[in-house]
């Protein structure tokens, strides 16, 4: 097959949604379609269950799961498909923002009792930021839950999208009778006796036949009809165009547990999500065609075994072939490397290969050369896009519990955030070392890991911060610039990359501090440029 067929076959995309509301049900489905399983359960839920919120051992494990399913590949009509797993937990917000930096496109999963999440919406504002295509799965239809209509508003609101339902259900919870499919025109009847199987999909090329009023009832056959009719005045026809670039957002209805609806979400999907997309770098646009490898790494998985300092770098190949025992530059490093042994994932496992094409994720072996964001290219001078930093949510002196173990911490704390597990910030004016995370569960994580993999020990003190603002002044030379950096002198700290931030302890002094520094802008993401 050609290189540029390879391209054109290959969907890579991430699921998303709040926690519960199907993530993992539903890619366990799409891996039964691609016979990539063979049965419902093999796909663990790399969730951290809620009863096990403080429980690091349970993390551990977890993250041993979570390798094998940082990526999953498999066959579909033709189509390669890469899923990439995001954690649900939302302690680990960050590290899902990161993989969307890596998907093509997604689909969200929204509990049709629940509706939009919290969760949902954070994931969804970063997909809209950066225009990546969406389509949204309305999970549990046998299950009551909100009026569909309700639900398609709530959507619009609360995410900001702009809807076309291409599915649309025939009742719900107890009453459900299956859904029509409006991409397809054709109904799916959902079996009211056993609730578990699935009657073959019936063609349905006109609403006003009989047959219709036969198979779900009058009524139900009447307020479908009134629906659909509703449905084709009030939102906007499906365009594919306006899906790609992010301004159209296509709705299936279905139920994963079931089974149910999810073979026609699939089949729409593979026909309209985008092959693999050209990538902004710092230099240029970059597009999949071009012969020559380039890729980032997206994700630092560390390894299980405590011995070996040994982690997987996740490598997104944005163009060109990538190959095997080819040396590549390391442009931050500017160092050339090979690697002996790249794996790529095939459904749950791990697998040596030769080439990987645009599109696909490989995993390499990494010692400590890889932080998060670092671009591989044939000899170019490259910078992907910088992975943006969100403000964290809680912020805690870190200290050296063993002064004869120094070097040691300072090494895991550097590895640690290079992996992408925590944002450090250090004080301007004492030098001070912060940790910011997304959860307290974080802070477990790392005392944890600095102990068993680094043999180093930490202790946390509360520092009081409200958010951390990454601080762009309109001209660095200027008087209000200068009396800013004096008078909030306690305040400031530069994080990783060496940027001024704003450590802000309530949102009062924040506030406070814009109206009195108009000039100065704070943001709460470190991309703003
Ligand atoms: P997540 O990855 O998004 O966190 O959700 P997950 O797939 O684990 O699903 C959360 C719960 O919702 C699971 O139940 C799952 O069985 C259930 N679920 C998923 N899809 C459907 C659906 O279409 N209908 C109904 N009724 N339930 C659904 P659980 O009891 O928490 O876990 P388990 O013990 O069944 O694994």
């Amino acid at each position: 097959m050609s290189f540029i067929s390879e391209i054109n076959r290959r969907r890579t995309f991430g699921i998303i949604s709040h926690p519960d509301a199907g993530k993992t049900t539903l890619t366990e489905k799409l891996l039964l379609f691609g016979g990539a399983i063979q049965e419902a359960g093999a796909v663990k839920s790399n969730k951290i269950k809620k009863t096990a919120t403080s429980d690091f051992m349970e993390i551990e494990r977890q993250r041993g799961i979570s390798v094998s399913t940082s990526v999953l590949a498999f066959e579909y009509n033709g189509i390669k498909i890469n899923i990439l797993d995001t954690p649900g937990h939302k302690d680990f917000a960050e590290d899902t923002f990161r993989t969307l930096t890596a998907v093509d496109s997604v689909i969200v999963v929204i509990d049709v009792a629940k509706g939009v999440e919290e969760q949902t919406e954070k994931l969804v504002e970063v997909c809209r930021m950066r225009n990546i295509p969406i389509i949204v799965f309305i999970n549990k239809m046998d299950r009551e839950g909100k009026d569909a209509f309700d639900l398609l508003d709530e959507i619009e609101q609360k995410l900001g999208l702009r809807v076309t339902p291409l599915s649309f259900p025939i009742g719900m919870g107890y009453d459900f009778k299956g859904i029509y499919n409006i991409w397809e025109k054709n109904i799916n009847l959902f079996s009211g006796d056993s609730r578990k199987n699935i009657e073959d999909t019936l063609e349905i090329s006109d609403l006003n036949t009989e047959e219709l009023d036969i198979l779900v009832g009058k009524t139900s056959a009447d307020t479908l009809r009134e629906e659909l009719e509703l449905i084709e005045g009030v939102y906007p026809k499906f365009n594919k165009d306006e899906y790609l670039n992010g301004t159209l957002q296509p709705i299936f209805f279905g139920s994963a547990l079931n089974n149910f609806g999810v073979r026609e979400l699939l089949d729409c999907f593979i026909e309209i999500a985008p092959k693999p997309r050209p990538k902004q770098s710092e230099e240029r646009l970059v597009n999949p065609e071009e012969t020559k490898f380039t890729g980032f790494v997206f994700k630092i998985h560390a390894n299980m075994d405590p011995k070996h300092r040994d982690r997987l770098a996740f490598i997104k190949i944005v163009s060109g072939e990538f190959k095997r025992n080819t040396p590549y530059l390391h442009v931050r490093l500017n160092k050339k490397l090979k690697f002996s042994s790249p794996n790529a994932f095939f459904a749950e496992k791990k697998q040596i290969v030769d080439v990987s094409f645009p599109g696909d994720i490989v995993g390499l072996h990494d010692t400590g050369n890889f932080k998060i964001g670092d671009t591989l290219t044939e000899g170019e001078i490259l910078n992907y896009q910088g992975i943006p930093s969100f403000s964290p949510e809680h912020f805690r002196y870190i200290n050296n519990a063993d002064p004869l173990k120094s070097k040691q911490l300072n090494k895991g704390i550097d590895q640690l955030m290079d992996e992408g597990v925590a944002q450090l910030f250090t004080l301007e004016l004492n030098g001070r070392k912060v940790i910011g995370t997304v959860g307290a569960l974080q802070y477990e994580v790392i005392q944890y890991r600095l102990e068993h993999e680094y043999g180093a020990k930490c202790t946390y003190e509360n520092l009081n911060v409200h958010k951390a603002c990454w601080v762009e002044p309109e001209d660095v030379k200027s008087e209000e610039f200068a009396v800013f950096k004096r008078v909030k002198q306690r305040f400031l700290a530069k994080d990783k990359q060496n940027q001024l931030v704003f450590l802000a302890d309530s949102l009062f002094t924040l506030q406070l501090t814009e109206e009195k520094y108009p000039t100065i802008k704070f943001h709460l993401t470190s991309e703003f440029k």
